[in-house]
């Protein structure tokens, strides 16, 4: 069995699909950590019953915030932790503590639209080919070595080009994620 913690700022779609996801495995979520009062994730954290607790970062300095997110990982026993709309870049230091352990995923075929509102970024510019990156998390923004992609084609309309890529992302993201969580664990389940 290996323990993966999720980090999310926002709505938690692919935080409740992961979860679902290691459910069938013998490998578990060990902890949400959200970095916003109130995001929609918590709600899903507190149905799915995985424990969460809210990292505050307002009024003081970034470095003592991710101080506290790194040491309740490791008193977690976090073995990997996947960002799923974590909407912070994460600080050198943290980047270098868990390095090889930290896992994003991306709505664009990266090095493509990189940063926010990616999808609607390469829908207006006419993209007929979009899709999904799972990557290794480095300093920079969405750069980190790519571990998967999957691609999405182009639908009517925004909305349903945005449905696509999401339900793309819950699948890609819990394929990668088991796939490593075994590899850590040394076996398959
Ligand atoms: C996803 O599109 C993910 O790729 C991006 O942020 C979004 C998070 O959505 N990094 P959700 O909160 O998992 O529903």
């Amino acid at each position: 069995m290996a323990k993966l913690a999720i980090l999310a700022s926002g709505s938690g779609s692919n935080f409740e699909a992961l979860t679902v996801a290691l459910r069938g495995s013998c490998h578990e979520v060990c902890l949400l950590l959200c970095d916003r009062p109130g995001a929609m994730v918590l709600e899903r954290a507190a149905r799915l019953e995985v424990p969460a607790r809210l990292i505050s970062y307002k009024g003081r300095p970034k470095n003592e915030a991710e101080s506290e997110l790194a040491e309740l990982l490791e008193e977690n026993g976090a073995d990997l932790i996947a960002l799923a709309g974590f909407m912070r870049l994460l600080g050198p230091e943290l980047v270098r503590r868990f390095r090889g352990r930290l896992v994003n995923i991306h709505p664009s075929l990266l090095p493509a639209w990189p940063g926010t509102h990616s999808i609607e970024r390469a829908f207006a510019a006419g993209d007929n080919e979009l899709g999904v990156t799972v990557h290794l998390v480095d300093e920079g923004m969405d750069t980190g070595p790519i571990l998967a992609q999957a691609r999405v084609p182009r639908q009517g309309d925004l909305a349903a080009t945005e449905a696509a890529i999401h339900a793309t992302e819950h699948l890609l993201y819990s394929d990668v994620i088991i796939n490593l969580l075994n590899n850590i664990a040394e076996k398959t389940c």
